[in-house]
């Protein structure tokens, strides 16, 4: 296993290109299964979550190839139904191939994902919505196991707990394309990324209409065809990139970003007295103002995004006052927090809350990784800290960030790598 060690205090400096997104790629594979035509899917981010879902792509039967940012799915019928325990317990986002095998076989068998460390998660809504296609839906050792002779349309209502379901309304809105009449998913996730799935959709000849919105229309076709699509930009990597630039008060040009899937966290920075220009498809982050405490809660978008909230705590936890940060999708995801009070942080944990004093400098010290966001907050606060940081079960990292040493060590910053 390796780890990733930091030098701290480099001033970020230069420009760096944001990859395909991450929620966008994976599901958007796992909708080719949709169609027996070609599919050929560009800007792939190289990512250890795009090969696993390209490994289980092939263990249900399709061809994948993945060559350099593009990947051509091209399949005769897929040949299995069943998605094993191996290949979804690495990655929870494997489980919505759910919906495209359920739409396209009438039949599918795909192993529960399980817990993870941010906390329990559910797959109650996946399953709701399947059910109200007209899908029969039992356990069995393990797996979800999905038959139905027909779907059809119905309205089903998929709002949870907290708020709407990313992966839920990916998997219903899969299955629906191809069912019997209407559908209309109300309380739908609006994340950019579902809204880029439902474009691939579209582009295969899905009726869909509403995506981006909580309310998603899909009139049911008979067949989907082979269609040519490029990802969205990287959001979370975006956000953190501006994160990294503002903590080592850089000054940095990140390209291939959409301002408009940012808004809740620029205005976060914004309230903080962050310089942040919004260009055409590119951010330019200019680190050198003081910032200030801000409160933070993470909603569903077009909330504050969970996926920034650990950055976000490692630059408060060098931003003088005190701010409170909030959890409201994951209450549990805060597995960072005491490797970052290792680092000389002052952060409180109080049920969903965390209270963040600020303190001048962070000094480096060996951490450990616990999730993929987790990591790149631990990242962010290294390349503050005073002297060495070294952050083990860096594979973590390497699950949602494409060449991020690569993108890093171009900005300045000194990284490198070590057995552990
Ligand atoms: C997606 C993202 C993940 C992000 C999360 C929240 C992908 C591949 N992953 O995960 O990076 O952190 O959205 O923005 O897109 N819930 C239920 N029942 C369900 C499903 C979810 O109660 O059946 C709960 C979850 O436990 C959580 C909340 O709903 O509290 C939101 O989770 P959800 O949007 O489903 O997360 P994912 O789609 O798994």
């Amino acid at each position: 296993m390796d780890k990733l060690v930091i030098e701290g205090g480099a001033k970020l400096k230069g420009e760096v290109t944001v990859s395909g997104a991450k929620n966008a790629v994976l599901p958007i594979l796992a909708a080719t299964l949709l169609t027996d035509e070609p599919c050929v899917i560009k800007g792939v981010p190289n990512l250890r979550d795009t090969n696993s879902m390209l490994k289980i792509l092939r263990s249900l039967g399709k061809v994948a190839e993945f060559d350099k940012g593009k990947v051509g799915v091209c399949a005769g019928k897929a040949s299995s139904y069943i998605a094993s325990y191996k290949l979804v317990s690495t990655m929870r986002a494997s489980f919505c191939v759910l919906g495209p095998l359920l739409g396209k076989l009438k039949k599918a068998k795909v192993s529960l994902p399980g817990g993870c460390v941010i906390g329990v998660r559910p797959v109650d809504l996946h399953l709701k919505g399947i059910k109200a296609l007209g899908a029969d839906v039992s356990i069995e050792s393990g797996y979800v196991v999905a038959k139905a002779n027909k779907l059809h349309g119905a309205y089903i209502y998929l709002g949870g707990v907290y708020g709407s379901s990313v992966l839920a309304t990916d998997n219903v809105m899969m299955a629906a394309v191809l069912a019997h009449g209407k559908t209309v998913i109300e309380s739908a996730a609006c994340e950019p990324e579902v809204v880029d799935l439902a474009e691939f959709l579209i582009k295969m000849g899905a009726k869909i209409k509403g995506h981006g919105t909580p309310v998603i229309e899909i009139e049911g076709v008979k067949n989907l065809h082979g269609a040519v699509h490029s990802i969205i930009s990287d959001r979370i990597e975006a956000g953190t990139l501006i994160l990294a630039s503002l903590i080592t008060a850089g000054d940095v040009l990140i390209k291939n970003a959409q301002y408009k899937h940012l808004g809740a966290l620029l205005d976060k920075l914004d309230e903080a007295g962050a310089h942040i220009s919004r260009l055409d498809g590119a951010l330019h982050v200019k680190g050198n103002k003081k910032l200030r405490a801000i409160n933070i809660t993470t909603l569903p978008y077009p909330g504050f995004p969970t996926d920034m909230q650990a950055q976000m705590m490692s630059l408060m936890s060098v931003t003088g006052g005190i701010s409170v940060i909030t959890e409201k999708i994951y209450p549990d995801r805060f597995m960072h927090v005491s490797e970052l009070n290792r680092m000389g942080a002052q952060i409180q944990r109080e049920g969903p809350h965390a209270i963040v004093e600020g303190v001048k400098n962070l000094s480096g010290a060996p951490v450990m990784a616990s999730d993929l966001r987790a990591s790149a907050g631990l990242v962010l606060a290294g390349l503050s800290a005073r002297g060495e940081t070294s952050i083990s079960r860096i594979y973590h990292l390497e699950r949602g960030y494409e060449f991020i040493e690569e993108k890093l060590i171009n900005l300045g910053a000194k990284v490198w790598r070590e057995k552990e």
